[in-house]
């Protein structure tokens, strides 16, 4: 079936049209001419809610929307990466993640195996290991039990585990300290090394590869550091591998009985459901992984059997589109209203820029329109002190998710009601903004002077009519944030098979890594000024007369 060109299709002509009139809408018209706005624009699953009411669209929009999704061959394509076919097509692979945490009684089929089965078993494996490491059965060289859990991998090695850890720090063993060591740069690693000691320190090294640089490095020099204490023989107390490619733990002297396997058709970036979230297990308990899991295959099932209006992944995703294509917003921000989701937007960053940030599609052509946006943010109320003031007030237009919990996992009183009040006083400002007369009015009130009112106006204005979503959960628990995040996952796909391209390759980050490895040579070996342009070449010099 061949791909449709995005901007001949008859929704998108009908949505371009279409954007002539939003240029008329005010949000806050919009919602006083429709009283129930809110019910009819927001929905919920797999204990998710979504309220998508302040953007900018009407009834129509979404209807258009979801044609340019019916248009675009979304849901036989959901269908196919599913299914488990080989949708990464530069790759030849599947992306199969959502096989990782769909219940063992589901057979899925990948070239004649039943991949649940091999998923099933090493998730066995995770949980006795992280039962012997949690109960103290497990014991370090000089016999003591584990206190300490560091995990060396970067990226989707990194990203995935340290963001839930993090996450769920409320349901941790507290006597289990969790550190995650991913940059080269030997500050990372030295700093942690110094806070844990030998004896009761268990090392994970996570690479899908086992060939990434900086995680090698870390490896290679955490290795040295233990052998400075333990025997040769003791490594295997403290050195566990989380990969697929089992010759190179082999070579790098990490016993295979000690390595926890996952598989080339699961992407570093949606790797978290694997054998990649030991450390997850291993902080919160398996039980509460399992409630990850389940969380995330609530999510899958919805995506795969909602109908397209009362899908909350391609509801989002859509909007996105919107936003993006039609409205021309060049980046979101991602604002967490719950501390404990600090990471979140940076796990973000490498789920929707690694998997979107594309500009070709599946069949090599250029693409049609602008792909992924820009994904940046911070938690509330902390951006709001920083850069909320260019949301509100400066000149690119920069839709939002607002993401909150409604009850804490604290206890301290008066605290969640202040951030609650803060995230949803935010989206209500971004939508409704404050107009020159209701500045006049809030000035007289101050008792200015008429002239003074009138220099001071256009600064205090708000424009308003600026987009966001609000993510709501009970509670941030595994279950929540695994269908939290399998919401973006499925969002990511939406948006990528509009664009027509492939989600799950990541070419990108290879031409960096090839020219890194040459120039470390010429660092530490010989150097010729003629291989490089000379702004290189002049920098090379300065960090080789520095050495
Ligand atoms: O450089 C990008 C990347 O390939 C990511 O996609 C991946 O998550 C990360 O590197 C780490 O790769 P690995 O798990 O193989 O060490």
């Amino acid at each position: 079936m061949n791909p449709p060109v995005l901007t001949a299709t008859d929704a998108f002509k009908a949505l371009q049209a279409h954007r002539a009139q939003a240029n008329e809408w005010r949000l806050r018209d919009l919602f006083t001419e429709s009283p129930d706005r809110f019910v009819q624009m927001s929905l919920s699953g797999a204990g998710i809610f979504l309220d998508y009411s302040k953007n900018l669209i009407n009834c129509e929009t979404v209807q258009l929307l979801l044609g340019l999704a019916r248009e675009c061959n979304l849901e036989p394509q959901r269908d196919a990466m599913l299914r488990g076919d080989k949708i990464n097509l530069t790759e030849r692979r599947a992306a199969l993640h959502t096989a990782l945490r769909a219940p063992l009684d589901k057979t899925i089929w990948l070239d004649g195996r039943d991949v649940s089965r091999d998923v099933h078993a090493v998730l066995g494996r995770m949980r006795s290991f992280s039962l012997r490491v949690r109960s103290g059965q497990w014991t370090g060289y000089t016999g003591k039990a584990i206190t300490d859990i560091v995990n060396i991998g970067i990226g989707g090695s990194d990203l995935g585990p340290k963001m839930v850890c993090h996450a769920l720090r409320s349901f941790a063993q507290p006597n289990l300290a969790m550190h995650f060591v991913s940059n080269v740069d030997g500050h990372d690693l030295s700093n942690t090394l110094s806070k844990v000691n030998p004896e009761t320190t268990l090392f994970i090294v996570e690479s899908k590869t086992f060939t990434t640089t900086e995680t090698m490095l870390n490896a290679q020099s955490a290795r040295s550091w233990f052998l400075g204490h333990g025997e040769i023989a003791d490594l295997a107390k403290h050195f566990v591998a989380v990969s697929t490619n089992s010759e190179e733990v082999a070579k790098f002297g990490i016993d295979t009985d000690n390595m926890f396997p996952f598989w080339d058709w699961v992407g570093g970036r949606y790797s978290v459901w694997s054998a990649v979230g030991l450390p997850i297990a291993l902080s919160v308990g398996y039980d509460r992984f399992a409630e990850f899991l389940a969380g995330a295959n609530a999510m899958d099932e919805h995506f795969r059997n909602e109908p397209l209006e009362s899908n909350m992944p391609v509801l989002l995703g859509l909007i996105g589109i919107w936003n993006r294509n039609f409205l021309g917003c060049t980046s979101v921000s991602i604002a967490p209203y719950h501390f404990d989701l600090s990471m979140f937007p940076s796990y973000l960053q490498q789920l929707e820029m690694e998997s979107n940030g594309k500009r070709v599609k599946k069949n090599g052509s250029p693409v049609d329109m602008a792909t992924c946006p820009v994904i940046w943010g911070n938690v509330g109320t902390n951006g709001q002190h920083a850069y909320f003031q260019l949301l509100h007030q400066g000149t690119d237009i920069t839709p939002i998710d607002f993401i909150a919990a409604l009850t804490p996992n604290h206890s301290l009183p008066g605290h969640h009601a202040t951030l609650l009040a803060n995230c949803f006083a935010q989206s209500e400002a971004f939508m409704l903004g404050k107009t020159p007369d209701e500045v006049r009015v809030d000035l007289k009130v101050l008792g200015m002077a008429e002239k003074e009112i009138e220099s001071e106006l256009p600064h205090r204005v708000f424009p308003g009519n600026r987009p966001s979503n609000t993510i709501l959960m009970n509670q941030l628990n595994p279950s929540t944030l695994g269908a939290l995040i399998a919401l973006y996952e499925h969002k990511t796909f939406v948006q990528g098979t509009i664009w027509d391209i492939n989600c799950f390759d990541q070419w990108g980050v290879e031409l960096g890594k090839v020219l890194s490895r040459n120039i470390k040579q010429e660092l530490i070996g010989e150097f010729s000024a003629a291989s490089h342009d000379n702004s290189t070449s002049g920098l090379i010099e300065l960090a080789r007369l520095a050495r």
